[in-house]
């Protein structure tokens, strides 16, 4: 791999827990000093969402922890995605399933599961979208600690 990372994160709706870990993942990014080098987005499998921002619970829950992702936008999952970034990584194994059937088809880049960068054990991020606040909790800390191992994974591969 070269000096540069695209990195896109998957999940249904693209309004609870990917764009959660865009902006988590981003702010680890620019602490880093990587935010030149690695490209960052977020999608959904479904098009409930499409041109919406964030779950105002993913908002504050981030907002608390100093991360703003107000400004963001749901779009969809295209199967153009695994041929632009170098990782793809998905929520939990419906979300794995769905988009390892275009893989399948299409080639590129083979998704995985984003709590595989972590070391909690656990494979999915939950869905927090029908459940109660402490859900969104939850979701940050696992997408934080994954977070962290993603990004040693691409410091690695950039070395
Ligand atoms: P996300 O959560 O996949 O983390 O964005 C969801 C958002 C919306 C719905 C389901 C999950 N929904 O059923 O509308």
């Amino acid at each position: 791999m070269s000096k540069r990372a695209s990195v896109l994160f998957v999940c249904l709706g693209n309004i609870c827990r990917s764009p959660t870990a865009e902006g988590v993942f981003r702010k680890l990014v620019e602490d880093a000093g990587l935010q030149e080098q690695v490209y960052i987005d977020s999608c959904g499998t479904s098009n409930w969402h499409i041109g919406k921002g964030p779950d105002p619970r993913s908002q504050e829950a981030a907002s608390n922890r100093g991360i703003d992702i107000g400004g963001l936008k749901a779009r969809q999952f295209s199967e153009k995605d695994l041929d632009t970034f170098d990782y793809v990584v998905v929520m939990d194994r419906q979300n794995l399933a769905d988009v390892k059937d275009i893989w399948r088809q299409n080639g590129g880049t083979e998704p995985t599961l984003f709590l595989e960068y972590g070391s909690t054990g656990l494979a999915e991020v939950p869905d927090p979208y029908f459940g109660g606040d402490e859900g969104f909790e939850h979701v940050l800390d696992l997408i934080e600690e994954a977070g962290q191992g993603l990004l040693r994974n691409i410091q690695e591969r950039m070395a």
